[in-house]
């Protein structure tokens, strides 16, 4: 018998970047106790920095009382120590996409972890089976696929490995659901089906680009008043992060073995250059 949704009450989540902090905050405001880990005090206090200003704009727009700011950042513990999650029932692994990392991560949390707890992975497109197959617990890992800003995106892709028990896919899709999003489920395929989906469109984008077919300006004006998209899809690329962009080409291309995904040499160019978008200041736009 796994975690079910009634006894959980902590959630630890790994990595306090962009999807990780965001990640702590649904849960945190949905009532959660939350351990946010980072590797070092600095990037966990940037993480909490930032929810932190997300709840104070929420406060100042009049859409979040004072009081719920304070009871919601005071459900966040913050720590260094992987260990330390062995007192959450679920945790939600948000780290960097390299396969050997989450190894590394999941086999350390399956020591720490109490027997019946979660073990989730926000990846964008890493096999979810071949994580959950380096633990002693592959029926209780499954995909919980955030999208950027969190706070704002009402989607999570819930994604069934392989080995993932009926009883830890409805427990993670009613929290998903207790966290304010809609939960879609998803077979463990390459890019899953929203990047599968939308990265190709991206990558299109940047060949129409590099062709000279027009400016990353007029592109991304077409897609938005031609298509209704809240942001064209270089501006979006950039946003992303064009070395997650690059990253769910590669596993897609390799992934599906088809030549229709191959990433294009200009969005490659860029990452080589260190423009990876919104985060160095400088994508196909500057910040
Ligand atoms: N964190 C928290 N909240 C944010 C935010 C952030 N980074 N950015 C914007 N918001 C909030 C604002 O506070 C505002 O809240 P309110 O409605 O309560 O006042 C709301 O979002 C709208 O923001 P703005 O009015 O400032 O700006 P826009 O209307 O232009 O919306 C946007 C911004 C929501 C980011 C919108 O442009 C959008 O939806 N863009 C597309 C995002 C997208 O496609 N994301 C998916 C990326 S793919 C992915 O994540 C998967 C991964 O695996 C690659």
């Amino acid at each position: 018998m796994g975690a079910g949704i009634d006894k959980i009450t902590t959630i630890g989540v790994v990595g306090a970047g962009q999807m990780g902090s965001g990640i702590a905050q649904v849960a945190a405001q949905a009532g959660y106790r939350v351990l946010l880990r980072d590797v070092s005090e600095a990037l966990v206090d940037r993480g909490v920095a930032g929810i932190d200003r997300n709840l104070a704009r929420a406060v100042e727009k009049g859409k979040l009382q004072a009081d719920d700011r304070a009871a919601t950042l005071g459900r966040i513990g913050k720590t260094t120590q992987l260990e330390d999650l062995g007192a959450a029932e679920l945790v939600v692994e948000a780290i960097t996409e390299n396969i050997d990392l989450k190894k590394e991560v999941f086999k350390a949390l399956d020591k720490a972890a109490g027997p019946e707890t979660i073990l989730a992975t926000n990846t964008s497109s890493l096999p979810v089976t071949e994580i959950g197959a380096v633990t002693g617990r592959p029926d209780r890992v499954i995909g919980m696929h955030f999208f950027n800003p969190v706070p704002v995106m009402k989607l999570v892709e819930v994604v069934r490995g392989l080995a993932t028990s009926d009883e830890t896919f409805e427990t993670v899709r009613s929290l998903a659901g207790k966290m304010g999003k809609t939960p879609v489920t998803v077979r463990d395929f390459p890019g899953f089906v929203a990047n599968r989906i939308l990265l190709p469109m991206l990558n299109e984008a940047v060949f129409c680009l590099m062709e000279g077919v027009s400016s990353a300006e007029d592109i991304d004006t077409v897609m938005k008043l031609g298509a209704n998209h809240p942001m064209g899809p270089l501006e979006l690329a950039d946003f992303i992060g064009l070395d997650t962009c690059l990253f769910v080409m590669e596993a897609l291309y390799e992934g599906l073995g088809d030549p229709k995904y191959r990433p294009c040499p200009l969005l490659r160019k860029m990452v080589q250059a260190g423009w990876l978008g919104r985060k160095t200041g400088r994508g196909f736009y500057q910040y």
